[in-house]
C-alpha cells in the first residue's frame, strides 16, 4: 500500500463563525483562528479544515457562494488569510478549504446574468427548464425545499437547485463552468493551501433528461450520476495532479462499491470520501449496523483507497449526544467515541469542541434556530397542518445548528466566544464545558484526543494496520484487532451505561501485553498481561498492544 502524508494526518475541522471572534461583531472570524491556533497546534493535529469563508449572502452559512475569489467581510479578508496560512504553515499544520462547486448563490453575477435573459450567453451556465403545465419540469425534492425547481417570473423558466432556491446549481456540462472553476480552484491553490474538502462533489452530474422520480421524498437521484467521473477526473487532470494536496470529498448516497470508485487509487480522482451510510442510517447508535458498515468499507476499501472516519461535523449533531451518552458518561463516552475513530481504518476528523466532549443543545424555542435546513422543514410541515410544537420536537435531535453553537472557552459570559452578541447563543452548559477547564484538568476528553494523534505519529499500525471484528452479535461490546508487521492492537469498547465482562479472544489471554491508551484507570497486572477475562466499566475503552518478534 502506498504510503502518504495525508493517509497518516488528522483533521481539525474549524467552523469560523462558531470559533472566536477577534473583533466583538458576534461572528468567529480568521484572526479568530489565528489568536487560537496555539490551542489546536496543543492538541497535535496535521491538517485544518476550514468551512467557506468566500463572499457570500450567507442564506447557508457559507454554502452560497458570490464571489469565489473573495473573503466574506464577517470572515476577515484576504490578507487575513493570507496571514493565517502562513501561521499554519510555520506551525507544521496544513489547510484545506472547503469547495462548493456543485452551486453558487442566486446573488452570484454569473447567476444574475443567467437569469437576465434566455439569451444571455450564461443562461447555459445553470440548468433552466420550462414547466410542464405551469407545475415544475419534474417531480423532485430538494434538500431543502419541497421542489428542487423554482419560477423565474422574468423569463418563465424554471432553474434547479439541490439545496435552497438561493443555491442555483451550476450546469456542469458547460465547458466554460468547468474551465472557470477549474481556474479558481488552481489560483487558491497557487496561494499555498493544502487541498480542498469537496461539498457534495458528487451531485455534480445529472439525471439525463430530468425523469421523474417514483418516490421523490427518497432524493438520491440528485447524487452519483453517469458522468460524475468524467468530471473529477478531468479536474484531476487539469488541477489537482499539478499539486501536493490532499481532497476528500463529501460523497453522500454512496456504498462502498459506489463510493471506491470516487478514491481508487487507480483512478485518479479523489483521496478520501466522506460517506454517509452512519450518519443518514443510524440516528443514534446502533452498533450491529455500525460495525456492519465499518467492517463492509474496510473490504471494500482498504489497500484500494482510502477511507475517513467521522461521527459529526458542522451539518451533523455532536456525537457525544448522539452516539454517547452526554449526561452521566458524558466524559467516559466521548473518549471511548474518540478510541474508536482514531483506531479504526481511516483518516480521523474532529469537528471543534468535540475534543472537550461538548454536547448537542436545545433551545426553546424554533427563532432560537438558525439552520436553513430545520427553519424550511418547519415551514413546510407546519404549513400542512402539523401541530408546530410537535414538528419542532421532531426537529430537534438532527438540527444542524446542534453543532454551531460557538466554541466553549470559558466559564465566562458568552463562554469567552465573543465580546458582543453570539450569532447564535451559547450552549448553556459552557460553565462546565470549556477549553479553559479540560486544559487544566489531565483526565479531560481534550488529554485523551492528544494522547491519539500523538500515538498515531508512532504507531503505523493505526494507519496501516488491518482490520477484524472480533465481536460479531456481541453488542454492546464492539472489539476489533488491527495488525501492521508484528504489531497488533486490540480494542475492546464496551458502549453501554452498564458494566461488561467479556472474554479475551482465546489467541491473545495471558499474552504480555501493554495497555496504550484507555478511559478508565486500571490495575498494573491487566494492564501488562491481558486478562482472560475483561471487566470494562460503563464506557469504557481499553487498547492493548502485542508485538511479537519477527
Ligand atoms: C454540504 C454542507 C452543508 C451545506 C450543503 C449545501 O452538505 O456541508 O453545510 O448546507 O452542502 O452546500
Amino acid at each position: 500500500m502506498k504510503k502518504t502524508w495525508w493517509k497518516e494526518a488528522v483533521v481539525y475541522q474549524v467552523y469560523w463563525r462558531s470559533f472566536y471572534d477577534s473583533n466583538g461583531d458576534g461572528y468567529g472570524d480568521l484572526r479568530g483562528v489565528l489568536e487560537k491556533l496555539d490551542y489546536i497546534k496543543k492538541l497535535g493535529v496535521d491538517v485544518i479544515w476550514l468551512n467557506p469563508f468566500y463572499e457570500s449572502p450567507d442564506r447557508d452559512n457559507g454554502y452560497d457562494i458570490s464571489d469565489y475569489e473573495a473573503v466574506m467581510e464577517k470572515a476577515g479578508d484576504l490578507d487575513t488569510f493570507k496571514e493565517l496560512l502562513e501561521a499554519i504553515h510555520d506551525k507544521g499544520m496544513k489547510v484545506i478549504m472547503d469547495l462548493v462547486v456543485n452551486h453558487t448563490s442566486d446573488q452570484h453575477p454569473w447567476f444574475l446574468d443567467s437569469k437576465s435573459s434566455k439569451d444571455h450567453p450564461k443562461r447555459d451556465w445553470y440548468i433552466w427548464k420550462e414547466g410542464k403545465n405551469d407545475r415544475p419540469p419534474n417531480n423532485w425534492r430538494s434538500y431543502f425545499e419541497p421542489s428542487t425547481w423554482t419560477k423565474d417570473e422574468e423569463t418563465e423558466e424554471y432553474y434547479f437547485h439541490s439545496f435552497a432556491k438561493e443555491q442555483p446549481d451550476l450546469n456542469w456540462e458547460n465547458t466554460d463552468v468547468r474551465q472557470e472553476i477549474f481556474r479558481m480552484m488552481r489560483s487558491w491553490l497557487d496561494l499555498g493551501i493544502d487541498g480542498f474538502r469537496m461539498d457534495v462533489i458528487n451531485l455534480l452530474a445529472k439525471q439525463e433528461g430530468f425523469p421523474d422520480a417514483d418516490n421523490p421524498e427518497q432524493i438520491s437521484y440528485l447524487a452519483d450520476n453517469p458522468g460524475i467521473h468524467d468530471y473529477l477526473q478531468e479536474m484531476n487532470r487539469e488541477v489537482l495532479s499539478q499539486y501536493d494536496v490532499m481532497t476528500v470529498g463529501e460523497i453522500p448516497f454512496v456504498n462502498p462499491e459506489t463510493g471506491l470508485l470516487y478514491v481508487h487509487e487507480d483512478r485518479d480522482e479523489l483521496n478520501t470520501l466522506f460517506h454517509f451510510q452512519v450518519a443518514d442510517e443510524m440516528p443514534v447508535m446502533d452498533l450491529p449496523k455500525y460495525k456492519e458498515i465499518q467492517e463492509s468499507w474496510y473490504k471494500g476499501v482498504f489497500e484500494k483507497g482510502w477511507n475517513s472516519q467521522f461521527l459529526n461535523n458542522h451539518d451533523h449533531t455532536r456525537q457525544v449526544t448522539r452516539y454517547g451518552n452526554d449526561d452521566q458518561y458524558r466524559t467516559e463516552s466521548a473518549k471511548l467515541l474518540g478510541i474508536m475513530l482514531h483506531t479504526l481504518p481511516g483518516m480521523p476528523y474532529i469537528y471543534q469542541g468535540e475534543e472537550i466532549g461538548m454536547t448537542g443543545v436545545r433551545f426553546d424555542s424554533i427563532d432560537d434556530y438558525n439552520d436553513i435546513a430545520m427553519k424550511n422543514k418547519y415551514k413546510e410541515e407546519v404549513a400542512k397542518g402539523r401541530n408546530p410544537e410537535e414538528v419542532f420536537e421532531d426537529l430537534l435531535l438532527l438540527s444542524r445548528d446542534n453543532s454551531r453553537t460557538p466554541m466553549q472557552w470559558n466559564g465566562k459570559e458568552h463562554a469567552g466566544f465573543t465580546e458582543g452578541t453570539p450569532w447564535m447563543k451559547v450552549n448553556p452548559n459552557y460553565q462546565e464545558i470549556n477549553v479553559e477547564q479540560a486544559l487544566d484538568d489531565q483526565s479531560s476528553v481534550f488529554y485523551t484526543y492528544q494522547n491519539l494523534i500523538e500515538l498515531r505519529k508512532e504507531h503505523p499500525v493505526m494507519v496501516y494496520g488491518d482490520y477484524e471484528d472480533l465481536s460479531k452479535g456481541k453488542e454492546p461490546l464492539y472489539m476489533y484487532k488491527r495488525t501492521y508487521k508484528n504489531t497488533t492492537w486490540l480494542i475492546a469498547l464496551n458502549h453501554s451505561e452498564q458494566a461488561l465482562s467479556v472474554k479475551s479472544p482465546k489467541t491473545l489471554a495471558g499474552e504480555a501485553t501493554r495497555l496504550v491508551i484507555g478511559n478508565y484507570k486500571v490495575d498494573a497486572e491487566a494492564r501488562s498481561i491481558l486478562p482472560e477475562t475483561l471487566d470494562l466499566k460503563p464506557y469504557e475503552a481499553r487498547v492493548y498492544e502485542f508485538v511479537s518478534a519477527d
